[in-house]
């Protein structure tokens, strides 16, 4: 029932503005969560939580490897592996904010946090090692950010943007150590 406020009711896809204002009234404390919002968000925070212990992994593999990396061609290597640790600190922060704004806790347990990451924290050994270990992991990330982002598609398009953006970059991460990894081969 349009009255002289709901203009925009005309719009075929959109709640007239009564009831927009009517629902976004209740369940204040749900914060940017909304009636419309389209997944449980108790699960996506869960997914988001698992998505951040991996982004913490990747810091701590990468700083570990950056440290350790020595010989021949370890001044490429090492400055790679430090640029993608402060990236991949970037990208966790960006999980935890979202987190938050979903009504929930970033997780950042030590004791669970290998448990819960897609890819392993795993040592690699020389400095050829070390770049495939890292190789492997951005393949881990890369894959599981693609199932999430098709997961959310019209559910949560901020939460969909944001990983997409991070898959992007993830994307780059392992044609980066690919290129180290082809040099130090040839
Ligand atoms: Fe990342
Ligand atoms: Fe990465």
């Amino acid at each position: 029932m349009p009255d002289k406020n709901t203009a925009a009711s005309a719009t075929p896809f959109l709640t007239d503005v009564a009831t927009l204002r009517e629902r976004a009234r209740k369940h204040l404390e749900e914060g940017a969560v909304t009636s419309n919002y389209g997944a449980d968000p108790k699960l996506v925070i869960k997914v988001l939580n698992d998505a951040l212990a991996t982004e913490i992994v990747c810091v701590l593999r990468y700083k570990r490897h950056y440290f350790m990396a020595q010989g021949l061609s370890s001044d490429s290597v090492k400055e790679e592996f430090a640029e993608h640790a402060a990236e991949e600190q970037e990208h966790a922060d960006r999980i935890a904010e979202r987190i938050v704004q979903l009504g929930g806790e970033p997780d950042l347990n030590p004791d669970s946090l290998t448990k819960r990451s897609h890819s392993e924290y795993k040592e690699g050994t020389s400095l050829v090692d070390k770049v495939r270990e890292e190789l492997v992991a951005e393949r881990v990330a890369i894959e599981s950010y693609r199932e999430i982002v098709e997961w959310l598609h019209g559910k949560d398009s901020t939460t969909k943007r944001m990983l997409e953006e991070i898959l992007a970059v993830e994307e780059e991460h392992a044609v980066d150590i690919n290129s180290l990894l082809a040099g130090m081969k040839g």
